[in-house]
């Protein structure tokens, strides 16, 4: 099997040191890659291009709780999920919001809490982790896990991803192949991994998620909404003379002004 200049990327994300990497970017997997394979001299990721788009399902709640572990304490076969968020030039995706929802080990959504449910932000490599379960079979999927994944500034991707050797995989209409996750049994539990390719040009990011404000004009009588302040659930902020109320605790950064963020900001 040809290694592809995405695996390469992500064996230099995982082994290198940051300013190392940041420096090399594209460049370092082309250079690893010219004694191990031949690989195409675009910058393009050639190993999976776009991560399709599907559905989004009947059973998406806004509002999910911050968090990578989103099954403690309930039954099932533990599996833990990891990858990249990458752009369309293998470039890590820092601060990419990851919104992951499931069923549970007998197929049941949680519609009125948020179990199995949960977001979080790829850490500055672009990396992810989620500790779950192996969702269980409903009539007429076959196994997934439901995500949305969105780089700052950039719109929403909603998408599923699949288990390997799934007997349902050859009749779900929905199931998709290019969403495969990549699974191992380790012990008792399982290990799987996906790298998300967004539609998202530019050069690599910085090592660190960018401070520098795009405050808007202050409006009187209002907190203006400012990078680096910490808000909580209810908080309630002005960005460009909108008012929005804060959905769940973050510290605001560059790029999540509450326009481009729905998961964070509700329109008051
Ligand atoms: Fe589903």
């Amino acid at each position: 099997m040809a290694i592809t200049r995405k695996q390469l990327l992500k064996s230099a994300l995982a082994a290198a040191p940051l300013p190392i990497l940041l420096a090399g970017g594209p460049t370092l997997a082309r250079a690893a890659g010219s004694d191990a394979a031949p690989l195409d001299p675009t910058p393009m990721c050639d190993d999976g291009d776009e991560t399709h788009e599907q559905i989004e399902g009947p059973y998406f709640k806004p509002n999910s709780p911050a968090r990578t572990a989103i099954a403690d304490g309930l039954p099932g076969t533990r599996l833990t999920l990891s990858g990249f968020v990458f752009g369309i030039a293998c470039q890590p995706i820092a601060n990419a919001l990851l919104d992951f929802w499931q069923a549970d080990n007998s197929g049941a959504y949680d519609n009125t809490g948020f179990r199995l449910r949960g977001h979080q932000f790829s850490d500055a490599r672009g990396a992810f982790t989620l500790s779950t379960i192996v969702p269980g079979l409903y009539p007429g999927r076959t196994r997934h896990i439901h995500v949305k994944v969105q780089a700052p500034n950039h719109p929403v991707l909603t998408t599923q991803l699949y288990f390997p050797g799934e007997p349902r995989n050859s009749t779900d209409t929905l199931y998709d192949p290019a969403l495969l996750m990549t699974v191992r049994t380790v012990g008792s539990g399982r290990e799987a991994s996906f790298d998300f390719v967004l539609n998202v040009t530019g050069t690599p990011p910085t090592s660190t998620p960018p401070t520098t404000p795009t405050t808007p004009p202050s409006t009187p009588g209002g907190t203006t909404w400012a990078a680096g302040h910490t808000y909580a659930a209810g908080d309630r902020v002005t960005y460009n003379g909108v008012t929005y109320r804060c959905l769940q605790g973050h510290t605001a950064q560059a790029g999540w002004e509450p326009p481009n963020v729905p998961a964070l900001w509700q329109p008051a």
